[in-house]
Order: structure tokens, then sequence, then C-alpha cells
């Protein structure tokens, strides 16, 4: 397992390795629901587990499966500078210094803190969106909302130039990219760590200019929290946090808007026309989303001791992946799993995960999702995809497309 691979996650198990499996797994998850719930690859030495009690399971009890990549038996201890710094983040950290760690931005996502800020969030989509929509009827949603939308709003917030976003963009593809059979194993962990350093270094320099200069973002909050009595959080941390808030809720936020988007034009009827100017209605719609296209597939962790699933037993060491996007399809929790129904209820998937990891960022992601998307039904209607080939997004664990052209009328 690389070091620039701290999860795991970057191996794509051989069933989904096509681009049309990629598209649709739920066909294989399905089978492995029922044939393998809890089953070993030894291509990926990982064990995969498959259906939704048990993908909960895996997720709620932190004793038995941590989020800590450095308690696998064969986690390598990461060499070049700045290569680590991801693992010192709330995201890879058991309680209680998880906690802790989460508790020095916690406030920032909170929906009543986010809730002023929708105004503003609600321009910016706007202003993307009046740039974008035109006579000619066409638009990628992905170029066009999906991309710039959120990470606008999360250079905001941080408090980073907007303006930087096409590298904020290659950052963060990189980082969730799976390997491929193109480029050899070192030269796939040389990119990941000199992506890891470049960012390291960006975020070094705003650090030291809100050291001087404090405002009103989380930069600040973060520089607060390195520097100030008490010291909560070290260097690392600091650093580690920047890059996981800015990566975190980019290509993620992206996937829910533009899989929002596929999921309504392949629904029955006129899905755009049912939730125009009906907020609560798009609400739903997009937990059904969350369900039945999660922008987050899989999620890994390691057994701390030996543990028996489904009469497997795993043993101390072992990685686990817990496939969200599997139990998200699970029968034996929705009725009729497989249909997208927007009006769903209810809806207890795991697409921002569960228990202690859930997802910082998900009242921000879904107040997102529900501006970005009731701004675009106001300006267009009768949205067709274009008929081109989707190509999947690059990742083992992120699932979404890499564009998603779209015709339409204006309104
Ligand atoms: C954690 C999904 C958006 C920040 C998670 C986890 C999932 C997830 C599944 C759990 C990880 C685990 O259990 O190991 C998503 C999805 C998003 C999204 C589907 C968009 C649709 C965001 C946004 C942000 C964010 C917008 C912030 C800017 C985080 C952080 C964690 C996290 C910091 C770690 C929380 C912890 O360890 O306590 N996310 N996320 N996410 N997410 Fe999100």
């Amino acid at each position: 397992m690389s070091s620039a691979d701290p999860q795991g996650l970057q191996a794509v198990p051989e069933e989904l390795q096509s681009r049309e499996a990629w598209l649709e797994p739920f066909d294989w998850y399905a089978r492995m629901r029922e044939t393998a719930p809890v089953r070993y690859d030894p291509e990926r030495r990982t064990w995969d587990v498959f259906r939704y009690d048990d993908v909960k399971r895996v997720l709620d009890d932190d004793d038995v499966f941590s989020v800590d990549p450095r308690e696998a038996t064969d986690f390598v201890e990461p060499e070049g500078p700045g290569e680590g710094l991801i693992l010192d983040t709330m995201l890879f950290e058991d309680p209680p210094r998880h906690d802790e760690l989460r508790g020095v931005v916690d406030e920032w996502f909170q929906p009543r803190t986010l809730a002023d800020r929708e105004p503003h969030f609600r321009e910016l989509a706007s202003e993307l969106l009046d740039d974008a929509v035109g006579a000619d009827g066409r638009l990628d949603v992905v170029e066009d909302l999906a991309y710039p939308f959120p990470v606008t709003v999360i250079a905001e917030l941080l408090g980073v130039p907007a303006s930087d976003r096409d590298r904020f963009k290659t950052w963060s593809n990189t980082l969730v990219e799976a390997a491929s059979d193109d480029e050899s194993a070192d030269a796939f962990a040389d990119r990941q760590q000199q992506i890891q350093m470049e960012m390291a270094q960006y975020f070094l320099e705003m650090i030291e200019d809100r050291r001087e200069d404090p405002r009103d973002d989380l930069l600040s909050v973060i520089v607060t929290a390195e520097s100030g009595a008490g010291g909560r959080l070290s260097r690392e941390e600091a650093l580690g946090m920047c890059i996981l808030l800015l990566v975190a809720g980019n290509i993620t936020t992206t996937n829910l808007i533009a899989n929002a988007v596929r999921c309504f034009a392949e629904a029955d009827g006129d899905l755009f026309d049912e939730l125009r100017g009906d907020d609560r209605a798009l609400t739903s719609a997009v937990e059904e989303v969350l369900r039945y296209r999660s922008p987050v597939q899989a999620m890994s962790r390691v057994a701390t001791e030996d543990v028996t699933m489904r009469g497997e037993t795993i043993e101390a060491g072992d990685r686990i992946i817990a496939w969200l996007g599997s139990a998200n399809r699970d029968e034996r929790q929705f009725e009729a799993a497989d249909a997208f129904r927007p009006d769903r209820s209810p809806n207890q998937h795991v697409g921002f995960g569960h228990g202690t990891h859930y997802c910082l960022g998900a009242p921000l992601a879904r107040l997102e999702a529900k501006v970005g998307l009731s701004e675009l039904l106001d300006r267009v209607e009768n949205v067709r995809l274009a008929d081109v080939p989707l190509q999947p997004t690059r990742s083992s664990f992120i699932y979404g497309v890499e564009s998603l052209p779209v015709r339409y009328d204006e309104r």
C-alpha cells in the first residue's frame, strides 16, 4: 500500500474498472450484497462490505473500525515533506483528538450560521448562470455551475482567492484520483506528493498572512486555534485542516449537483417543472440523489481487533471498504431501492456517512445544492441530456461524471 494512498481507496475493484461499470456499479453491488456481502479482495488486500446494516456498523463502531490508516498492518509511514498532512486531520483521527479538531471549525458549518450567507451564495450561483445560460440552449452543468459554484463558496469561507480555483481543481482531482494502468505506482505516488507539497506551500503563505491580518474567515479561525492561548492545533494540523476543507467539499458537491441534474433528466415526467419554485420538494429530491447516485460511494476503515462479520473473520490491522453506494441501494432498508423517488420518506441514506465522522460539510453541501439547482430551474426548462457518452469521474470512491452537457429552453 503506497503512503500516498493512506486510505487504500485508490485501487479500483477489478469488477468496476471499465467505464460502463463505474458509471452504473449498482447491479454489481446488488450481486455482492446477495452472494458475498463481506468479502476479502486479495488483489487490493482489503475487505469489502456491501449491506446497509454492515456498512452502518463499520461506520458507527469507532473502537473496532478505526479511521486511522496508521492502524493498518501494511501502512507505510509517509516520507516526503508535506505528504502526511492529510493524516493529521479529523478525517483520519479517532476520538478524542477527532472531536477537538472538528470543534475548531464546527460552528462555521452549522445550518443556522450558513443561513446568514444564503443570499450571498445565491448571488454567486446567479452570476455564474447569467454567464452560462443563453439563447444557444446549451450548457455544461459541471463546467458552468457544479464545479465553479462550490469551489467559489469554500474559497470565500476559507478566505483564499476564488481566482485560484483552477489550481484548486487540479489539487482536488489529483488527491481523489484512482491509480491507473498508464502510470507506474512510483510516478503516481510522486505526483500525489508533489500536489500535497504545493498545497502546503500555498497555505503556509496564507497562514502567515492571516497571522498579520486576521479577517472574518475560516483561515483566521484556524490560525487563531494554532497560535492562540493553549495552541489547540499544531502547524501540521492547521495546514491539514486547510487542505481537507478545500478538497473535501469540492468534487463531492460538484458531483451532487451534476448527479442531481442527471437524475432529474432521467426521471419520468418533467421533474424540473415539478421542483421549480418548491424548495421543500427540491430538498427532498436532493436527499434522494444522495442516496440513488451517492457522490461518495466508499469509505475506508481499519480493524483494531479481530472481528467476525457474516461468518468472515476480519483480523486486526486489515483494511475494510464500506460501500456507501451499495448500502444506499439495499432493498432490506429501502423499498424499491433501485427506483429514483424524489419524495422518498423516510430516507435514511448514508451518503454523508454516519456516526462520528458524519460529514462536517453536509449542511453546506445541501444548501449549495438547493441554491444552485433552484437558480438553474428558474432560468431553464425542458432540460435534456445531450446525446454524448458520459465519462465517470476518475476516482475509485467519488462518483459522478467529468462533464454533463445539456440542452434546454430558456425561460
Ligand atoms: C466527511 C461525504 C461535502 C467536509 C464526509 C464523509 C462522507 C462525506 C461520506 C464521511 C467520511 C468517513 O466516514 O470516513 C460528502 C458528500 C458531500 C460532502 C457526499 C457533498 C455532496 C462536504 C463539504 C465539506 C465537507 C462541502 C466542507 C467544506 C467534510 C469533512 C469530513 C467529511 C471535514 C470529515 C468529518 C469528520 O471526520 O468528522 N463527507 N461530503 N464535505 N466531510 Fe464531507
